[in-house]
């Protein structure tokens, strides 16, 4: 069953789709959205290998002309050099202003993919796929897009909102335990921002959630939902960040700078450098 959650920004605003099976239903569902009926998927080559047949069937169902730009996966692609990359790919595709682009991956994959969207012939609208726990909790909810730089993390950006997320559960069965893990840092920083009984029921569902198994599928969804409305309520009073949105800046600070002074070589992943923020904070 699939649940929604509706984040309210006037003309900006727009739903998030959280449940089992939606990729398949990917098609018929940014539909709506695709004005020219051209889409560009930009996903890394690990989504790309264990998701994208079922996406791109479902657009070419729907009757979507898509093309696809893949990129190499981590913290790496998210650069100037993967913005240079990603931004001619989408030029010499002959992206136009009315098409739509799809950022089909992880946190890594829909900041890029979202700010290039912003960019390219003065801004594209696009849809935010999540594929990792921490995208579907957290990055692809709330419009920041942003990359890298020496120095510091997410310093060039623009403010982006996505026109529909889609969070299909069913992907993070193929997700390593490392990046379920990842993502749960997110999760429980809602819990320590304002919200005491989701932090019990997180310690209470945490071995739960984290399970590589079918029974995680209800835990997961439960989490996703509950994180995804905490944000949408914040986000929604506060799009810009001139206050309170801060409050989902909880550890990040520390976890930047662990980040930065690792060079983003995949040494420590942004969940597990949000844990250790966190703890420190
Ligand atoms: P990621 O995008 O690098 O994905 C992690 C890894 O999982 C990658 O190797 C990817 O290829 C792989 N992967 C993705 N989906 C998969 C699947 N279904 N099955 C198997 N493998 C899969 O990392 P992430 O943790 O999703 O995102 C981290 C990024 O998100 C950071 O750059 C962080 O700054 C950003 N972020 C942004 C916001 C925001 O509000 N915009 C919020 C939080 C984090
Ligand atoms: N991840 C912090 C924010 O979206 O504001």
């Amino acid at each position: 069953m699939s649940e929604t959650v509706h984040l309210e920004l006037g003309a900006r605003s727009y739903d998030v789709l959280i449940g089992q099976g939606l990729l398949a239903r990917a098609g018929e569902l940014i539909a709506p959205f695709a004005k020219t009926k051209r889409v560009f998927i930009v996903t890394d080559q690990n989504v790309a290998r264990l998701h994208r047949p079922t996406l791109v069937a479902s657009l070419d169902a729907a009757g979507l002309r898509n093309w696809t730009i893949t990129l190499p996966p981590g913290e790496g692609s998210k650069s100037f050099a993967g913005l240079e990359m990603l931004t001619r790919h989408l030029l010499q595709a002959g992206v136009e202003r009315n098409d739509l682009v799809i950022a089909f991956g992880g946190g890594v994959i829909g900041d890029l993919a979202g700010l290039a969207a912003g960019l390219v012939k003065r801004g594209v609208d696009f849809v935010q796929i999540p594929t990792t726990l921490l995208a579907q909790v957290d990055s692809s909810v709330g419009g920041k897009t942003a990359i890298d730089t020496p120095e510091g993390k997410n310093l060039i950006g623009l403010f982006h909102q996505p026109r529909l997320v889609i969070a299909d559960t069913a992907v993070l069965q193929t997700l390593p335990e490392r990046e379920l893990r990842a993502g749960y840092a997110e999760i429980v920083k809602i819990g320590l921002i304002n919200d005491a009984p989701f932090f019990e029921w997180c310690a209470a569902n945490a071995a739960a959630l984290l399970a590589q198994a079918p029974e995680a599928e209800a835990p997961r969804q439960h989490a996703i939902r509950h994180a995804v409305a905490a944000k949408a309520a914040i986000v929604a009073a506060d799009e810009r960040e001139a206050g309170q949105r801060a409050l989902l800046n909880l550890g990040h600070t520390f976890a930047h700078a662990l980040e930065a002074h690792s060079a983003y070589d995949g040494a420590l992943l942004h969940g597990e450098s949000v844990a250790a923020g966190l703890s420190l904070a």
